[in-house]
């Protein structure tokens, strides 16, 4: 249970993320629902939430832009004191070819999935107390085995796995467990191309040992363990959660 403790969760108004801030409230958490745009969506998510008798907040800020950062985390301090939990779930993907590859594609991936997470992370830790706290960063299947068009976007990802090993080994002294989750693919609006279209769809299918794609709880399950006392001698992991996706 996570009764008595605060997570703020990035990219929370969709999919997956919106999946996590659901999930972890169940649990007995109060969570703060980050978006970029999606202010509708947000705003409907914490309604839910408390309608369900949780507590949860949203507040806007780009995470791929440092000062909207240093704002969120601002206003984080300035409204609640501290955190608990931070889950690094806003990430981008744009499908380019090496030939199609563009500077400011690379850049927009960097920006958040990488240097978003790490600023997020630094500024996040600052506000656990003394006693610890966890980290939780989104990776994909791509780190470990590179998803095909997507050369950028799974190096993004293999980044995001380093970090979490660095900077479990950073925290650990400060009781700050970082531990990764690395979903199959997932139905969300981020990837309604390849799960809309029946040739992709068949092929993840006939990849994936449980017959069926994940769903945004399947994912959020998983993180509700990771920031829990459960998995207390877990860190500087990325956990596969794919139904056993192949390749
Ligand atoms: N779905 C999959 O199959 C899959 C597989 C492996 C890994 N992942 C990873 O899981 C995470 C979530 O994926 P998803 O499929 O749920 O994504 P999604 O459906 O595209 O939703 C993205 C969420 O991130 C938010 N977001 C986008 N850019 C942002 C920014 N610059 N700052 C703050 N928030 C931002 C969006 O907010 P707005 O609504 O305001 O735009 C939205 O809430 C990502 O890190 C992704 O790489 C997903």
């Amino acid at each position: 249970m996570l009764v008595g403790k605060r997570a703020l969760v990035t990219g929370a108004s969709r999919g997956i993320g919106a999946a996590i801030a659901r999930r972890l409230s169940a649990e007995g958490a109060e969570v703060i629902v980050n978006y970029t745009s999606s202010a509708a969506a947000a705003s409907t998510l914490v309604k839910e939430i408390g309608q369900q008798g949780g507590v949860a907040t949203s507040i806007q800020a780009d995470v791929s832009v440092p000062a909207d950062i240093t704002r969120l985390f601002d206003e984080v301090s300035a409204r609640f004191g501290h955190l608990d939990i931070l889950v690094n779930n806003a990430g981008i993907a744009q499908p380019a070819l090496l030939d199609q590859v563009t500077p400011e594609s690379i850049d927009q991936q960097f920006a958040l999935n990488v240097k978003g997470l790490l600023l997020a992370t630094q500024a996040a830790v600052r506000l656990f107390p003394e006693s610890g706290g966890v980290v939780v960063n989104l990776s994909s299947g791509g780190a470990k085995s590179p998803i095909p068009y997507m050369p950028v976007y799974s190096a993004t990802k293999g980044a995001v796995d380093v970090l979490t090993r660095a900077l479990a080994v950073e925290l650990g002294p400060r009781n700050i467990r970082v531990v990764g989750i690395s979903p199959g693919l997932t139905i969300t609006d981020g990837t309604s191309e390849v799960t809309s279209n029946q040739a992709m769809h068949d092929y993840y299918i006939s990849r994936s040992p449980l017959g069926r794609l994940g769903l945004p709880d399947d994912i959020a399950r998983v993180v509700a363990f990771a920031v829990s006392d459960q998995s207390a001698w877990i860190t500087g992991e990325t956990i596969q959660v794919s139904g056993g996706l192949v390749g």
